[in-house]
């Protein structure tokens, strides 16, 4: 285990002068948590800072007090029977060895218990805290992708926690994923969606952004959304479900030209709570295109060391799920999607990504939606030609809290220039639809699909009508999207709380 000692040291030698006492009801629960000895957050399963993608890794990443336990995690991979028999390979059921042995024709066999490759601690000490808490992070490696695991947590060799997962899929296989964006109000709208995502078993869940009301902070993680996706019951679905979220406005903490400590000393815990690859264009403290901060030195200082460099590097990123690549990018107001920098990687990225049979791109602030509150905030057409030139097939976005289809459609700029974006808002454009794409017969969109899947929680706007570029829109209810991918066909269905489906199409290569 590495003992990130320099850090422990300068982080205390940071709290000394400054010990808040917070009457603030989560963090009073997290100081419950600490007293008792339990976890302040229970493990969940997250991608993993690493750059590159690899379907046999993942990681699991909880937060614990300060204590000296030791901490281990025993995994034990399963692999389809094919492989069964090697030698030193234990039988799925090792109580009853005959049983299993009957049954190794059918059912997978698993691996014998191993250590995890690594576990990361991290002393984290937000400036909202009295004291500082533990991060754990635990690498599992050589799982076989596709294929169930487990993983057991120990503290001091007492078995405190044990969750079942199934491994990353590879460009061979199958999978569905689960897309809600604008969650994270405690309402009981986002814990119904919660419900049907987790009844629908999806490979991972990808939150499009505003994951946290109001201000993205550790407090309000533990009240509005661990206790939601991450509960023991009825939603047990972090810790065996993979996530990825994506940089929302809400994510921020909305204090105007800069996330302010002084104003919201837990905010910006994005970058505490979520391990997501650091592959972005390689944005530092203080540049441009990077989420800014303020509030008094010490604080900043606190909050960078508490979260290392996932801040600010984790805003934009990309990884492979399955047969496709998706992009993850920040669409929040310090973002200038026209600058050189942030364009080349975009496009680094996409070329890259042209063997994929899918390119998926997700960021929170839509490009193109008729919603009242933010019709008017095109930001990320800015983007339009780059999608299009490389090929992307569809776009995921929330910001609005409804459902939007569009047109599968390209939007390029007028007369040849570059886009560029009014004071309003709004950027210019010309738009080419197909209309005849009906996702039942004619399912080879010409443009790209953008979706917005904001309804999975906080307080859904009012309905309205189809557009000129928006095929579909719901705001009946909350809802989620389901995606599956088999090969060169996926299927969409958007979902609401009932379970019913109202809307639907195909898209094929
Ligand atoms: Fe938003």
């Amino acid at each position: 285990m590495v003992k990130w000692l320099n850090l422990v040291i300068s982080l205390q030698i940071l709290l000394l002068p400054s010990l808040v006492v917070s009457c603030n009801p989560a963090l009073a629960q997290h100081q419950a948590a600490k007293q008792n000895n339990d976890f302040i957050v229970k493990p969940y399963l997250q991608l993993g800072l690493e750059e590159k993608s690899d379907a046999s890794a993942a990681t699991v990443v909880w937060f614990t007090s300060n204590d000296t336990h030791k901490w281990s995690v025993l995994v034990q991979a399963a692999h389809s029977n094919e492989k069964a028999g090697k030698a030193g390979k234990a039988a799925i059921d090792a109580k009853d060895a005959k049983d299993a042995k009957a049954t190794k024709a059918t059912k997978p066999t698993l691996e014998d218990e191993r250590p995890a490759d690594s576990i990361l601690e991290r002393l984290v000490a937000l400036p909202g805290f009295s004291s500082p808490i533990k991060k754990y992070t635990a690498r599992l490696k050589k799982l076989t992708p596709g294929e169930p695991f487990s993983y057991k947590i120990k503290r001091d060799d007492a078995l405190v926690f044990s969750a079942t997962a199934t491994a990353r899929k590879t460009a061979a296989q199958p999978f569905k994923v689960a897309i809600f964006g604008d969650c994270g109000e405690n309402s009981n709208g986002q814990k119904e969606i919660a419900a049907e995502v987790f009844k629908a078993k999806p490979d991972f869940v990808l939150i499009p952004g505003d994951i946290v009301y109001r201000h993205g902070l550790y407090s309000q993680y533990l009240t509005n959304f661990f206790p939601i996706y991450n509960n023991d019951q009825p939603v047990p679905m972090m810790r065996s479900i993979f996530s990825v979220g994506v940089l929302g406005n809400h994510d921020i903490a909305l204090d105007g030209n800069a996330t302010n400590f002084d104003k919201h000393n837990d905010a910006m815990a994005y970058f505490l709570f979520w391990d997501q690859p650091l592959n972005g264009f390689g944005t530092k403290y203080g540049e441009k295109n990077t989420p800014p901060i303020a509030g008094a030195e010490n604080k900043q200082i606190l909050f960078k060391k508490s979260v290392g460099d996932a801040y600010p590097q984790m805003a934009n990123f990309a990884f492979d799920y399955g047969n496709a690549h998706w992009t993850v990018l920040d669409g929040n107001y310090y973002m200038d999607w026209s600058d050189e920098k942030t364009r080349k990687w975009l496009i680094e990225d996409l070329k890259k990504a042209q063997s994929a049979t899918w390119r998926f791109v997700t960021f929170h602030q839509p490009a193109f939606s008729i919603d009242l509150p933010h019709g008017n905030e095109q930001r990320m057409r800015m983007i339009s030609d780059i999608l299009s030139k490389y090929k992307v097939d569809m776009v995921f976005a929330g910001h609005a809290h409804c459902y939007e289809r569009s047109y599968p459609l390209v939007f390029s700029p007028k007369a040849e220039r570059r886009f560029s974006m009014a004071a309003d808002g709004t950027v210019d454009g010309a738009f080419t639809f197909d209309r005849n794409f009906d996702g039942i017969t004619k399912t080879k969109p010409q443009g790209i699909i953008h979706i917005v899947t904001g309804a999975g929680g906080a307080k859904l706007y009012p309905q309205g009508s189809p557009s000129e570029y928006i095929l579909k829109y719901d705001s009946s209810d909350y809802s989620y999207t389901s995606m599956e991918v088999v090969d060169k066909t996926v299927s969409i269905k958007q979902i609401n709380t009932k379970g019913k489906v109202i809307d639907q199409f195909t898209v094929t290569k």
